[in-house]
């Protein structure tokens, strides 16, 4: 059976991951977080305190980035790796929420990241989730889904998930730091988050999770057939 590469891009907090990684499984596919790339730099530009007016100090920080994978057994998907260490949970934090869209923006950081993304997709059998990844990434790829839910779900979603890891988040933390990152996301000039044209527009305010997986696995399985 051929494979094919599908694509998931949406605002923040629309579920983007949790679908991405339910359909790799299902297919056995490589389930790749670029955002958690975007994150892992963004954690090392902080940590370092990496002049973002410098061209030369941006370029020499992402020099000394090396970003991979390394499944955890235990979760059944993988945890990103920055120069070996597992930043899987400093990457979530809001300190690095609260920078990450600004970071993103920069040129270097979007070429030296997406440069990184095309290798992973060049055996296909990939999903990957993101913000440019149907645009500007995979602009070849089979499927395309662009992901949106009402913000007040989308809220609600990431207090539960915070809350579920015992962070001290409050609501209106969250809804800013949502507000903010989308505004941030869809206006920077490289590359903004935006739907491809041949993209399906999915809307999962009111679907829960199985219903959508079923959904999309249906229009998986049309473009496998048709790749074929
Ligand atoms: O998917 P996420 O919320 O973890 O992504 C974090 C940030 O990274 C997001 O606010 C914008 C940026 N990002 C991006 O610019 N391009 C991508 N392909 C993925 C994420």
């Amino acid at each position: 059976m051929n494979k094919i590469i599908i694509t998931i891009d949406g605002y923040s907090s629309c579920g983007k991951s949790t679908l991405a990684k339910q359909i790799a499984k299902e297919l056995n596919y490589v389930f790749i977080d670029s955002g958690a790339m975007y994150r892992a730099i963004t954690l090392f530009f902080i940590r370092n305190q990496v002049d973002l007016t410098s061209v030369t100090s941006i370029e020499a920080a992402l020099n000394q980035i090396e970003l991979s994978f390394a499944y955890n057994a235990e979760k059944g998907t993988s945890d990103m790796i920055l120069n070996g260490e597992n930043v899987e949970v400093p990457i979530r934090e809001m300190a690095v929420s609260n920078q990450v869209s600004q970071i993103a923006a920069l040129k270097e950081v979007r070429e030296f990241s997406v440069a990184q993304q095309q290798l992973n997709g060049q055996k296909k059998g990939i999903v990957m989730d993101g913000r440019d990844i149907g645009t500007v990434v995979f602009p070849q790829a089979e499927l395309k889904i662009f992901l949106t839910a009402d913000p007040e779900v989308r809220v609600e979603r990431r207090y539960k998930e915070l809350q579920s890891k015992n962070s001290a988040v409050t609501k209106e933390e969250i809804k800013a730091n949502l507000e903010m990152r989308d505004y941030q996301d869809t206006h920077r000039d490289i590359s903004p988050l935006r739907k491809a044209e041949d993209a399906v527009l999915l809307d999962n305010s009111h679907l829960n999770m199985e219903d959508q997986l079923q959904l999309v696995l249906g229009w998986v399985n049309d473009k496998i057939k048709k790749a074929s």
